[in-house]
């Protein structure tokens, strides 16, 4: 019965058959829609003072705390394998960190001395400072606090003098990812004013406030010193309209690029600001998904590196132009063999 359905209804779409292009290794291959490539990968860093220091986050298997020394060979090695830029992170010594976060605009500081190093050692590889307090903060919060509000346009003012501090050190792309409002517009004036007119702006539109972000609180050591939550800058899970809005306004600041994060609990996100937009998206593969494909895999439930694959190429179907992902070494050596 149910056969003879099937036929008749093949009949009608005249033979069609759409596994016929799925038979072989190489008509598979010819119809591929998407690809991934070394260039598709930016690689988050996490910098920590002294020389020759690698400290392992034991939240993310296979990811290293570096000193600075480390993080230049990190970047020859990255430059070597055909990645286009990294993301650094600095875990500042507690006594750097203060209620106003003063150091962020050190240039002096860790991050500062990390982006010169690199900088001069690998000039062809493009690096992204990151723009936010949480770094830098007793509290952990990535805005200046009164009380329990964080406060949006002092901490701005701050942010400009932190984006101006890095791009001083040698990034090329400054990335905000604090969630104030009104602060790509504030930085881009900020940095055009003192002649950085060509410095990139790859905003932080789409950020949810989520729990996939507890390893890299870790990895920097903000996670302890966090009272309460992000709840009030960053976006809730619920939204998507919300996060339209943002980004809308972000482009209408200047933004360059637009950033979302977390990256694969947040396809629609990426898909939707693509279409609406045509503006360039890019996609945080945040530590706490990391963190499920290694353990995972680990446990022997996945494959670690089929689904590391599988979920690269997700971003890129979704319609990202690169990924931030603690895989990219990983993901890079695998696609040069
Ligand atoms: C905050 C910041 C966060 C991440 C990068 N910068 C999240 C947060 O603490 O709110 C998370 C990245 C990750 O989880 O890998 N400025």
């Amino acid at each position: 019965m149910t056969n003879k359905f099937a036929r008749a209804n093949m009949d009608f779409l005249n033979g069609r058959r759409l596994r016929r292009s799925r038979q072989f290794g190489w008509s598979r291959d010819l119809v591929r829609e998407n690809t991934i490539q070394p260039s598709d990968l930016i690689w988050p860093l996490f910098v920590i003072e002294g020389t020759n220091e690698r400290d392992p986050v034991k939240s993310m298997p296979g990811v290293d705390r570096l000193s600075i020394d480390l993080a230049v060979e990190a970047a020859k090695e990255a430059h070597g394998l055909g990645i286009p830029a990294l993301a650094l992170f600095p875990n500042t010594p507690a006594d750097c960190r203060s209620d106003m976060g003063e150091e962020s605009f050190n240039p002096d500081n860790l991050m500062c001395r990390a982006l010169s190093a690199i900088k001069s050692a690998v000039p062809e590889i493009g690096l992204i400072a990151d723009v936010a307090l949480d770094p830098y903060t007793s509290h952990g919060h990535d805005g200046l606090m009164d009380g329990e509000q964080i406060l949006n346009d002092e901490t701005v003012d701050v942010l400009i003098k932190q984006s101006l501090n890095q791009v001083r050190a040698g990034a090329d792309i400054i990335a905000p990812s604090d969630m104030m409002d009104g602060r790509i517009g504030a930085i881009r004036e900020g940095l055009d004013a003192e002649g950085f007119q060509n410095t990139i702006l790859l905003s932080y539109s789409a950020k949810y406030a989520s729990a996939f972000y507890g390893p890299f609180r870790d990895a920097v050591g903000s996670g302890s010193r966090l009272k309460g939550d992000k709840k009030t800058y960053q976006l809730e899970p619920y939204n998507r309209e919300e996060a339209m809005r943002e980004v809308e306004q972000d482009i209408l600041e200047a933004a360059d690029w637009i950033m979302v994060k977390p990256g694969m609990p947040y396809l629609d996100i990426v898909r939707e600001i693509k279409t609406r937009f045509e503006v360039p998206v890019f996609a945080y593969q945040v530590s706490g998904e990391y963190a499920q494909i290694v353990f995972a895999g680990q446990a022997g439930a996945i494959d670690q590196q089929a689904a590391m694959v599988e979920s690269l190429v997700a971003f890129k179907r979704a319609g990202c132009s690169g990924v931030l992902t603690y895989f990219a070494k990983e993901m890079a050596q695998l696609l040069n063999d």
